[in-house]
């Protein structure tokens, strides 16, 4: 047979030798009655990237039936996980996919976040309260320290080695960056105490769940976030030129984060979305249109969370929101600080 055909999923270990599971996108659907190692047959998956016939594929897998190839390819074509190279279905490849999505991220931004009070106010430093400054950071804190939440459940995402091993190395890379906020919360007093009995505001919590959620159910999408997360199109943070130029913010407070961004421009995380989607062989409409509904709410979800921080900080003199504060002393007095 001269068709070639494309699918990313990889089968994942099971525990029922009768049944093997084959993970794509979060998502796993049980093969059953399909004679072999899991490990042998990812490599005859590996090799449905577009460019091997099943013949060759079959010629390169003797350890497996040929008969067993083909009944599974058939399988998945028929389930919508396999496509057949030039038969006109509805996909796209990664690097186009993410081409699409990020021209609506970047006019989502553009209508939604740029234009909100926080962002607004960054255009004229002097004019923004302290508080504000010190409040970014405060949430910036409690969401690096969740960060594992949303990292983690894509370190094991089997459908390429090779984003695997990306986010392994961007884990490594991300961890103890709320220790570097820390560090310019300290110039403020803040003690660790403090820190542990402050609560993030709502609005920052929604953004650490819904991501966990994504990168837990849809890693394909919450791979999509990363490169806004990492400052995509930003080469120094504005937030940070705009503690810098507001005349307010001791430089002891900026340096930690200033090093932060920094970190991430090294590195290059910003481009870490588009790394991993060059991985992904396939995409279907159906998962782009998905992606794309996501886009709005993901960015409407970041826009609130800089609003709450606006919100939040430039109304209270403030600056920590405390558990004890709160549950003991009702909301009015949560602010001791
Ligand atoms: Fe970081
Ligand atoms: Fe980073």
């Amino acid at each position: 047979m001269g068709d070639m055909y494309v699918t990313y999923g990889r089968f994942s270990k099971s525990d029922d030798a009768a049944v093997k599971l084959y993970v794509v996108s979060g998502a796993e659907h049980e093969i059953q009655n399909l004679e072999g190692d899991y490990l042998e047959w990812n490599k005859v998956l590996s090799m449905l990237n577009g460019r091997h016939t099943i013949s060759a594929v079959c010629e390169k897998n003797k350890q497996l039936s040929a008969n067993d190839i083909h009944e599974l390819i058939t399988a998945l074509e028929d389930s919508n996980l396999a496509f057949k190279v030039n038969s006109g279905a509805d996909f796209v490849s990664g690097d186009e996919a993410i081409l699409e999505i990020e021209d609506l991220q970047a006019q989502l931004l553009h209508d939604y976040l740029y234009k909100n009070k926080f962002w607004l106010a960054m255009q004229q430093p002097e004019t923004v309260p302290e508080n504000v400054y010190y409040g970014m950071a405060i949430e910036n804190y409690h969401f690096l320290f969740r960060e594992s939440w949303f990292d983690s459940p894509v370190l094991n995402f089997v459908a390429s080695t090779k984003a695997r091993l990306i986010m392994n190395e961007f884990y490594s890379e991300e961890y103890g960056h709320d220790e570097l906020i820390f560090r310019a919360l300290q110039t403020l007093g803040i003690t660790r105490e403090n820190i542990k009995e402050t609560i993030p505001l709502p609005e920052t919590l929604a953004l650490c769940n819904a991501l966990a959620y994504w990168a837990a159910n849809d890693p394909l999408f919450f791979f999509t976030t990363m490169g806004i997360l990492e400052g995509k199109d930003i080469e120094v943070d504005s937030f940070i030129l705009a503690m810098q130029n507001s005349k307010k913010i001791s430089t002891s407070f900026i340096k930690p984060i200033l090093d932060h961004a920094n970190i991430n421009i090294g590195a290059e995380h910003g481009v870490l979305t588009r790394e991993l989607f060059r991985e992904i062989p396939v995409v279907t409409h159906e998962q782009l249109k998905q992606m794309r509904a996501n886009t709005h709410i993901f960015v409407e979800l970041y826009d609130n969370f800089h609003s709450a921080v606006w919100e939040h900080y430039s109304t209270s003199s403030d600056l920590l929101r405390t558990l004890s504060g709160i549950t003991l002393e009702g909301a009015e007095n949560a602010n001791q600080y």
